[in-house]
């Protein structure tokens, strides 16, 4: 089948399916197996696709989220090995490692933790971007540090990788980020089968780990990424644990999605 062909197939079976983005996926399906980019799908278009398209359509139909179909995803500068050992990262991840680099300008070669590291998305990026930065990340699921792992040695980027609790946080850092798990157990049925049926649950359903972090934290500086609408009371937390110059921070949507502040 040819590429333009496959395109307009792959968009009516993924809609039937209820993706929310079926040309879009589409394209990221045709463009991965044609060893092209997105933007590169439209010059390919009477290209022959191999074979392997079919059974990657076939996962996404199944609400297998795409950058598990892909193997990969895109983080900021990086492109990161993505599968359900770990969440996918998501963009408005990205906001915090912005905030990160805002707050750790000028200061030479901090020690920053990413508490709950998933992909490595959060340490990797700060790495990569600030390389005098003398990154650790830890998390308390192994196959998450197995990732994890294999991202740093995919991108050569050096970032000491370890299993661990939230205990590590009182080891001493200049720096501790946390996207932790912050997704109510009521909310769960409510969200879409991508997440449901196919991320690791134990990476996003938790409660009032942000103010145990804080708590249990030796640091100046402290960044939480927040789920909706928690932003005021997690500054709060922070206020009452000592915390200054506390700071929200939206994401792209506008949502209130960064909290951080120093001590
Ligand atoms: C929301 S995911 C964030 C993953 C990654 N940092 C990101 O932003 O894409 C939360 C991560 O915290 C880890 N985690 C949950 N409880 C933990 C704990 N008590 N100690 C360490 N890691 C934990 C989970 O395994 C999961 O990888």
């Amino acid at each position: 089948m040819k590429a333009a062909d496959a395109l307009n197939l792959a968009e009516e079976r993924l809609a039937e399916a209820g993706v929310d983005t079926p040309r879009a996926d589409a394209e990221f399906l045709v463009a991965h197996v044609l060893g092209t980019s997105r933007s590169g799908v439209h010059a390919a278009r009477d290209r022959e696709l191999p074979d392997e398209f079919g059974a990657l359509l076939e996962r996404r139909r199944n609400r297998e989220p795409l950058a598990y179909v892909l193997g990969e995803w895109g983080f900021r500068r990086l492109v990161l090995k993505t599968d359900p050992r770990a969440l996918v990262p998501r963009p408005e991840t990205e906001v915090v490692v912005e905030r990160c680099l805002a707050l750790l300008r000028g200061e030479p070669g901090p020690r920053v933790l990413d508490l709950g590291t998933g992909s490595g998305a959060i340490a990797l990026s700060i790495a990569d971007e600030r390389p005098d930065v003398r990154a650790t990340a830890v998390d308390a699921a192994p196959g998450a540090v197995a990732l994890a792992r294999e991202n740093a040695e995919r991108l050569e980027l050096d970032v000491e990788i370890r299993e661990g609790d939230l205990d590590v946080a009182a080891e001493g850092w200049d720096l501790v980020v946390s996207n932790p798990p912050y997704v109510s157990p009521d909310e769960w049925d409510s969200l879409q089968p991508e997440i449901r049926e196919w991320e690791p649950r134990d990476a996003l359903v938790g409660e009032g780990l942000h103010e145990e972090i804080a708590r249990l934290a030796s640091t100046r500086l402290i960044v939480f990424e927040v789920g909706d609408g928690q932003a005021d009371h997690v500054a709060d937390a922070l206020a009452s644990l000592g915390y200054a110059d506390i700071t929200i921070t939206p994401d792209l949507t506008g949502e209130d999605r960064v909290v951080d502040g120093r001590r």
